[in-house]
């Protein structure tokens, strides 16, 4: 039975016994509604650490007004029968209710509705007029990619780590490459301000048919969900071109771009880049990522394969 705990200040005297006691923590932040994808990070951290904390937090910081917080799927019963049976044994579920309820500020709530009439990109938590006002932001990383359609979000799962990783104090912690952008940007920000915590990079999980699991795949109808193999499919069938020597990026991008199409979605957008700097590619000769996002119904799908040619 993993301990349940809801306090920050609980969250880090626990931490901070175990580490007095000479043990490793390990880390695995998600949002829940957890599947196999989860599972595996909880697995991958189990390598690395004596004693393992997974968070449970639906992160108001990192999405708009515009998506889809409100829908966002949760199932903490599940999760926690998940993580008691499945993952062989987490220690600690760190479930807070809310980790921007500083108390409300009218000034500051009437400041933000400006700034909403103003056409500024806020997030949730800047939309409820909660008195947080400390972002951290990766300033180049987080530009491309899934950055340019969501603009507040990687300011938002950046500060969210942060504030996460103050209250758990971890040694290790474990992020999905497919989050690859989000991986790379955690990275980046814990050696650019010296968390002094290990950063784990934990393989893509996918579906027997090739689909990425997902939290959000639960949204996908039957037929949405067999067209949208179509990601996967076409991101392999690219890898394989790429390695029998087609290394022009432009030409892998649009077969897939014209694939997806057919299939039904609608690419956000599908970029080859940098497997460390995330700076866009025209040929692949260094070790590169094909990264994608497309809509399928009103569901955005994320995908991913590295390419080493
Ligand atoms: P969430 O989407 O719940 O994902 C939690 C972690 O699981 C992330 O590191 C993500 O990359 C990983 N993950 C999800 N699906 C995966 C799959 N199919 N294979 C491998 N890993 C997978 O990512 C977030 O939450 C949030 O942004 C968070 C980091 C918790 C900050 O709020």
């Amino acid at each position: 039975e993993p301990l349940i705990i809801t306090d920050k200040d609980d969250m880090r005297r626990w931490s901070r016994s175990v580490r007095a006691q000479g043990k490793i923590v390990g880390f695995v932040p998600t949002m829940g509604y957890l599947h196999e994808g989860h599972l595996s990070l909880v697995q991958e951290c189990k390598q690395h650490s004596n004693l393992t904390v997974v968070s449970i937090y639906v992160n108001p910081g990192q999405f708009s007004p515009n998506e889809d917080l409100s829908t966002y799927p949760s199932d903490f019963i599940g999760d926690i029968n998940k993580l008691k049976n499945k993952a062989g044994g987490v220690d600690v579920v760190f479930h807070p209710k809310d980790l921007y309820d500083y108390g409300k500020h009218d000034g500051f709530v009437n400041a933000k509705r400006n700034d909403l009439e103003e056409g500024k990109v806020v997030s949730c938590v800047e939309n409820s007029g909660q008195g947080h006002e400390t972002w951290v932001r990766v300033e180049r990383l987080e530009k491309g990619l899934c950055g340019s359609s969501r603009p507040v979000f990687f300011r938002g799962v950046a500060t969210i780590v942060t504030k996460l990783f103050n209250i758990v104090e971890p040694d290790v912690a474990v992020f999905g490459k497919k989050d690859y952008q989000q991986w790379r940007i955690i990275e980046r920000m814990v050696r650019d301000l010296d968390f002094g915590i290990k950063i784990i990079g934990a393989e893509l999980l996918r579906d027997p048919d090739g689909l990425a699991k997902s939290s959000r795949n639960g949204h996908l109808s039957p037929e949405q969900r067999k067209k949208a193999t179509s990601i996967s499919e076409s991101l392999f069938h690219a890898k394989t071109a790429a390695q029998k020597g087609q290394v022009v990026c432009r030409e892998l991008k649009d077969l897939v771009i014209k694939t997806i199409h057919e299939a039904g979605g609608k690419v956000d957008y599908a970029e080859i880049v940098d497997q460390e700097s995330l700076e866009v590619l025209e040929e692949i000769k260094c070790p590169a990522v094909f990264c994608i996002a497309a809509w399928f119904g009103n569901v955005r799908l994320l995908d991913n394969v590295e390419i080493v040619v």
